[in-house]
């Protein structure tokens, strides 16, 4: 089947060249000529586990093509996914949906034969109506459906994600237009992957509270962690025995600096405009929301406490991105914690440095935390000469850092591992001062 993919970010791209390796004729469109140059000259334009392999294969088989012409996207497509991001606006948080409409819109003239117009851009409820509504004004509505495909890839996992899917959501009330999405992904479903089929609305509703819920249970987990530290408990133990539940489960347990990256935070404020907007309190929300900023406020001031009676300080940053496997920093609890912390009153007088290394988002940081940082070429590097070595990002192989060699490279032994990647013990028993969350625990 032909696809054409509107939008090649952090969902477009994997998912157009996920959908040329199960088979289809892929055509991925953006209006950003120099990412089109770029990825039609074989280069990735963002990080992605796996996707470079993919990408050069279906590139060089033909499966997998770019434009910046949205004629030449659309025309021929039997399915055209929208996938431009709805950023939140910057005053109400809510998601603004001018790249969806203007794309939409501009599809519409280029429709020709009986289409497919799916919604993968994250929306709120009756978007796909409005945007069914913009095409029918240009062309007759035999001509296409518009179906809400929410998509829950995560950044980092996407290429997994996309063929291991829990379930595939699939909005509309068209059996016409659910069997040519059946058909999108037969491959997937014959191997006994679920496609649950609702109204679009219901579709739209799912990715915000699917999302909002997640954000939720990190939330609870680090108001937890902060229970555990006040009473002599251990959060990953409480974690491990709350996840032993099947009703709850392990995921999304792990305490940490607050949730980040370019959806949950953003989906959590536009879930509660919707709320408001309907009169619907979504109290729950809301609370996240807030925790998940004094979360970083919170953190900051731990690693203030850690610095503040030295002079010159030197504070090692370990990652950067909002998570690993990924080299996003959007909404990094990292980068906000590295500003929260340069914003201290006293931290000019102590004369506070920090050096940070991150295996995959140094660029990525740069481009927002210019030159309030040294970037380190090594996390060996970013060490040398450190009074502390925070741990911001869960990068499995923070865990496995050689702490002797550590040890001989900072200026004083001491961690804060704000995602309680390493082990204790050994950190302790190689001689270090260990802070982490959520253990309450004598002699921690
Ligand atoms: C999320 C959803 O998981 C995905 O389904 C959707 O399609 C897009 O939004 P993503 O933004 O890639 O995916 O990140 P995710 O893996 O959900 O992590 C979000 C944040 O929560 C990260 O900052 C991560 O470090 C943090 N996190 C996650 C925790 O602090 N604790 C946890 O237990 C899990």
């Amino acid at each position: 089947m032909r696809i054409g993919v509107i939008g090649t970010g952090y969902v477009g791209l994997p998912t157009g060249a996920c959908l040329a390796e199960i088979g289809h004729e892929v055509i991925c469109c953006d209006k950003d000529r120099t990412k089109i140059e770029t990825l039609r000259s074989g280069r990735l334009t963002l990080y992605e586990e796996g996707l470079e392999e993919l990408f050069q294969r279906n590139l060089a088989a033909g499966r997998l093509r770019f434009t910046d012409s949205l004629a030449d996207c659309v025309e021929g497509s039997r399915v055209v996914i929208i996938a431009v991001g709805t950023p939140p606006h910057p005053v109400t948080r809510e998601a603004d949906l001018k790249y969806v409409y203007s794309v939409a819109s501009g599809l519409a003239a280029h429709i020709k034969d009986y289409t497919v117009v799916v919604i993968k851009s994250t929306v709120p409820v009756g978007t796909g109506d409005s945007v069914a509504e913009l095409i029918a004004d240009q062309i007759p509505s035999e001509l296409f459906e518009v179906v809400g495909l929410p998509e829950f890839l995560r950044e980092g996992f996407a290429v997994r994600d996309f063929f291991h899917p829990d379930r595939i959501v699939v909005g509309t009330d068209s059996p016409r237009a659910a069997g040519v999405i059946g058909e999108l992904y037969r491959p997937l479903l014959d191997r006994g992957v679920t496609l649950l089929e609702v109204s679009r609305r219901s579709s739209e509703i799912i990715k915000y509270a699917s999302n909002a819920f997640l954000a939720l249970k990190i939330h609870y987990i680090n108001e937890i962690a902060d229970l555990c530290e006040r009473t002599g408990a251990e959060v990953g133990e409480v974690a491990k025995g709350m996840g032993l539940d099947s009703r709850i489960g392990p995921k999304f347990l792990r305490p940490g600096p607050g949730y980040g990256g370019s959806c949950l935070p953003k989906d959590t404020a536009a879930l509660a405009f919707v709320g408001q907007r309907n009169q619907v309190e979504l109290s729950l929300i809301q609370a996240a929301i807030e925790g998940n900023q004094r979360r970083r406020d919170r953190l900051a001031g731990r690693l203030w406490s850690l610095v503040e009676h030295l002079k010159r300080p030197r504070l090692a940053i370990l990652g950067l991105a909002f998570k690993d496997g990924t080299n996003d920093c959007r909404e990094s609890p990292a980068l906000d914690i590295i500003a929260r912390l340069l914003e201290r009153e006293g931290c000019h007088e102590i004369g506070l440095s920090l050096s940070a290394w991150d295996p995959q988002a140094l660029v990525s940081a740069r481009a927002i935390l210019a030159e309030a940082v040294d970037y380190a070429a090594s996390p060996e590097e970013a060490l040398s000469g450190a009074d502390l070595a925070a741990v911001l990002t869960e990068w499995p192989q923070f865990a496995d850092l050689d702490l002797d060699r550590v040890k001989a490279l900072m200026r004083r032994p001491v961690i804060f591992d704000a995602r309680n990647l390493l082990d204790p013990e050994r950190v302790r028993a190689a001689g270090f001062e260990y802070h982490r969350l959520g253990d309450g625990r004598v002699g921690r």
